[in-house]
């Protein structure tokens, strides 16, 4: 018998309250936040789809794990339980923790990056493009040229491009690549998955040039999901397979444990090569913490461990991937524009096209982000311009490639019902598409701007 319904493979053992507030009281809250979402309170909100990054519900075996904790400052069980759970899962035998993703990527692409250097990419999420620029390096995003076209299904759109990482590495010289890093899934390419036979190619490209390959693979267990269903000679692997082979194609991986370890805080680095591993643990030492803690305490060092097998679970990643499909699907069906197919965590929806009456400079993006919040108290963030905008000589906006609007689902938090609201508010915002007006920047930052930037609407 196969049921419509999508039953979360949980129980609810402690809750969280959501405060209720009026469409009144939101556009209040609106301006007092200046219009962007990121600086709103949490208790403004009613269905937070900022981010899934840290906003996972931990399981009643983490909490029991975290009492469990050891915090000694060297050599702590808990740090042997998370190298155990790391390096089984990953086969490197170098393990950096870090406090979160953008931390390892500090290390690794700091100690890689500098001037002249290059980093190449499926799409470079936004802390990792800005890690690496910081250093002076360049970053380039070469998705291949299906991702652009959001109507038309293809099973891997998060694939880079191996033509054009071939062309780019001959022209700047394989010894000015940094890294190549695939992330997978491809958070700001629209969630879409890496298949393995792009991750085979991109390895013997690398181990062609002698460039270094590192996955990053914050949501390698739900891009599993999608190798297992959609790529031929996967069916009968576990997902957890899946994830080994990915892992034993590069030479190391950048991870934000706040994805798919299911917990708060933490990451992790992971390496092959012992040189540059010692380099990086230097470097850990000074800014992180000693080598069997880095950025963590022991009970996140435990949490991790367990978040990390968790994840894996069959009955988990199919209610996991179904109901971020269900909310993406009944969305389309109702003709919103959403990226298509449905990615891992997030639903991805093409302001430009949702709003063709507002110029790209005047940020749609951020229009579609106000609105929901206006009509639902539903939180999520912009992907495009305001994001990843740049300004020429003049002062013009050049904008980004594309303008998503992400609705990002925190791991085993909302149930159905939630995501039925969500769906609901959706009516309301289509009805009232032809009133909505475009936004300003008033005051920004020079770089990650989405995060404090004022806006004015329009
Ligand atoms: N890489 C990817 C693909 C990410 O999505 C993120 C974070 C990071 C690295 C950095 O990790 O936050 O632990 O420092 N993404 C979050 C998001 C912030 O909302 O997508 P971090």
């Amino acid at each position: 018998m196969n049921f419509k319904t999508i039953i979360e493979p949980f129980k609810i053992k402690s809750v969280e309250t959501i405060t209720m507030s009026s469409e009144e009281e939101r556009v209040d809250f609106l301006k007092l936040a200046h219009f962007n979402p990121f600086l709103l309170k949490s208790e403004q909100v009613i269905i937070d789809f900022l981010t899934d990054s840290g906003t996972s519900a931990m399981s009643n075996e983490q909490w029991a794990a975290i009492m469990r904790g050891d915090e000694s400052y060297a050599g702590a069980k808990s740090w042997e339980r998370f190298y155990n759970a790391v390096n089984d899962l990953t086969g490197f035998e170098y393990v950096l923790p870090t406090h979160q993703g953008r931390a390892a990527e500090r290390i690794l692409y700091g100690h890689l990056g500098g001037p002249g250097k290059v980093f190449i990419s499926n799409t470079h999420f936004d802390t990792t493009r800005a890690n690496i620029e910081f250093s002076g390096a360049t970053a380039y995003d070469i998705a291949i040229e299906e991702a652009k076209n959001h109507s038309v299904f293809h099973p891997f759109k998060g694939n880079l491009d191996c033509n054009k990482l071939e062309d780019l590495i001959n022209e700047h010289g394989a010894e000015n690549i940094g890294a190549v890093i695939l992330t997978v899934t491809n958070n700001s390419g629209g969630g879409q998955p890496v298949s393995m036979q792009n991750a085979k190619e991109v390895a013997a490209i690398c181990k062609k040039h002698h460039v270094l390959y590192i996955l990053d693979c914050c949501r390698i267990a739900e891009n599993s999901y999608f190798v297992k269903h959609r790529e031929k000679g996967y069916e009968n692997h576990s997902y957890r397979q899946i994830a080994q082979e990915m892992f034993a194609l590069a030479d190391g991986c950048v991870m934000s444990a706040k994805k798919d370890a299911l917990v708060n805080m933490g990451g992790f680095l992971a390496l092959k090569d012992e040189k540059l591993a010692e380099a990086c643990t230097n470097l850990l030492i000074i800014t992180e913490g000693f080598s069997t803690y880095g950025g963590l305490s022991g009970r996140d060092m435990e949490a991790i461990a367990i978040g990390l097998n968790e994840v894996f679970d069959k009955d988990y990643i199919y209610y996991r991937i179904k109901s971020t499909e269900y909310l993406g699907e009944k969305l389309r069906e109702k003709g919103v524009p959403v990226m298509y197919p449905i990615g891992g965590h997030a639903v991805y929806i093409d302001s430009a096209k949702l709003y063709d009456h507002i110029p790209l400079n005047k940020y749609p993006g951020q229009a579609l982000v106000c609105e929901l919040y206006r009509i639902g108290g539903i939180r999520c963030v912009e992907v495009g311009s305001v994001m990843f905008g740049k300004y020429d000589e003049n002062g013009e906006l050049i904008p980004a490639a594309m303008e998503l609007v992400r609705l990002a689902i925190p791991r085993r938090v909302y149930t159905q019902s939630h995501i039925d609201y969500v769906v609901e508010v959706f009516d309301e915002l289509m009805k009232n598409k032809a009133n909505v007006k475009g936004y300003k920047i008033i005051k920004e930052p020079k770089l990650l701007r989405h995060f404090t930037a004022h806006f004015e609407q329009l």
